[in-house]
């Protein structure tokens, strides 16, 4: 074997996650939620998100949403139908990256003037006259998404944790995230009332309950995106650290699963995984997410690569995609795991295009390899998460089949990915791995928003 082939297998042992493993992360995920249900102090945060219902499909009326989660901010109109259909108008802008880390006035009355925008852009009078029946006094309510750990004390009101996904405004930690909306909102007198927070996962959970009547199952809202998190229905009476004088039976609860196992006992992490941690906003963090999220897969392989080189094992020369921190993104891995040709022609024009840098066939063939050890580590964890929180609500004891929506660009674009997920419930749970419907939820940022402002 080469030197680099040697390597190259050393790596992949690393990133490896054996069946053990995923039943000991399954087991630490269960331990971890029972304590974050208890406890306001925990990492995983289990952030109770006061919707306590699940749609039905007949939900109805028009309302607005903000989506700030990611590297899009998005404001749109939904339509609900009333028969799990809706209709959505959307205005979408890349956040600049100054705003991440300026201050929080910044940042709010920027997404502020882009609803103000929108509403004059968008809201003609055939939408005012709809907005007319379905709420009072011309004041349409807003769905604000924003998907950080928050402190959610009522359906829209959260204190802001802490940053995550490349955000560090620090003003805002400790803030109420409604009321900074709400405030830059009243400045511009807009006729607007941030009626419900909600996290991207709820959001999820509650578009694909929508969007799937009938189906009356839908437990889980997961995103495998940017960032990487899931929301869960739960039993009120199993969320002891809040007391709520309430009929109802059920909440949503935001794991904050990014979060998991901060503590580094069970997860497969390497000396290269601590490299892209302290590289990040967040050292010490969020460990879970950056092993399985799209911010994260793409510097996992940059330094991988970068490591390789330094030990002159691969790549005659350099470049600054290859030595310049988080300049490689998970789009790339998605078209290196595509590539099904015999002379990888398809991997070495991505390394090309993406690196710009000539590679060998011997050199794509190791490259290939591990990426698709970076692309199976994430999905293996983000089965076994799920067979953790599907373990712990016994959800396939009461149910013949148990449905979960998920959202983002991992699960959407990374090829295979579902599959591999698969593989690790599979492990888990055996044939009843069958009776796990795993499905895209789109737009749960907007109609999830629409429908937790429904709910408020
Ligand atoms: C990060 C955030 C979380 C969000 C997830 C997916 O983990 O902390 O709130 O749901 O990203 O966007």
């Amino acid at each position: 074997m080469s030197s680099l082939q040697n390597r190259v297998s050393e790596i992949l042992q690393g990133f490896e996650v054996s069946h053990d493993r995923i039943r000991a992360i399954s087991d630490e995920f269960i331990r971890l939620t029972n304590q974050g249900l208890k406890s306001n102090k925990e990492a995983m945060a289990m952030i109770p998100s006061y919707v306590t219902a699940v749609p039905t499909g007949k939900e109805s009326g028009t309302f607005l949403a903000v989506d700030l989660g990611g590297t899009n901010f998005r404001v749109c109109s939904v339509h609900l139908n009333g028969n799990g259909t809706f209709k959505l108008i959307q205005s979408k802008s890349v956040i600049p990256k100054s705003l991440m880390v300026g201050s929080s006035k910044e940042l709010f009355s920027f997404l502020a003037r882009h609803v103000d925008a929108f509403i004059k852009t968008h809201l003609d009078e055939k939408f005012t006259e709809d907005t007319e029946s379905s709420t009072s006094q011309h004041i349409l309510k807003l769905g604000f998404t924003f998907s950080f750990p928050v402190n959610q004390t009522a359906i829209n009101k959260g204190t802001l944790l802490r940053w995550t996904k490349g955000f560090n405004i620090k003003d805002a930690v400790g803030k109420d995230v409604c009321k900074l909306l709400q405030d830059e909102l009243d400045a511009l007198k807009l006729p607007v009332h941030v009626s419900a927070l909600v996290n991207d996962t709820v959001g999820t959970l509650m578009s694909r309950a929508y969007s799937a009547p009938g189906l009356g199952n839908t437990m889980l809202g997961v995103i495998l995106g940017t960032g990487t998190n899931c929301a869960y229905v739960e039993n009120i009476s199993s969320i002891s650290k809040i007391s709520l004088q309430s009929d109802k039976n059920i909440m949503v609860v935001n794991t904050e699963w990014g979060s998991f196992d901060n503590a580094l006992t069970v997860l497969p992490f390497t000396s290269i995984d601590s490299e892209v941690d302290g590289n990040s906003p967040n050292p010490g963090y969020h460990m879970f997410e950056k092993l399985v999220s799209g911010m994260f897969l793409g510097e996992i392989l940059r330094i991988t690569l970068c490591n390789l080189h330094k030990e002159g094992v691969l790549f005659s020369s350099s470049s600054e995609s290859l030595e310049l921190p988080w300049s490689i993104d998970t789009s790339t891995l998605s078209k290196i795991e595509a590539d099904n040709t015999e002379d990888l022609s398809k991997t070495k024009e991505t390394i090309s295009m993406d690196l710009n840098i000539v590679a060998t066939l011997e050199e794509c063939k190791a490259i290939k390899k591990i990426v698709n050890a970076i692309g199976k580590r994430s999905a293996y964890l983000a089965g076994a998460a799920i067979c953790g929180i599907l373990t712990h609500t016994r959800a396939l004891e009461k149910m013949e089949t148990v449905d979960i929506g998920l959202d983002g660009s991992v699960f959407e674009f990374y090829p295979g990915y579902e599959n591999l997920m698969r593989e690790s419930i599979k492990y888990l749970l055996g044939e009843d791995e069958k009776r796990v419907m795993l499905d895209i939820a789109k737009d749960g940022s907007g109609v999830g928003a629409a429908l937790c402002a429904l709910v408020a």
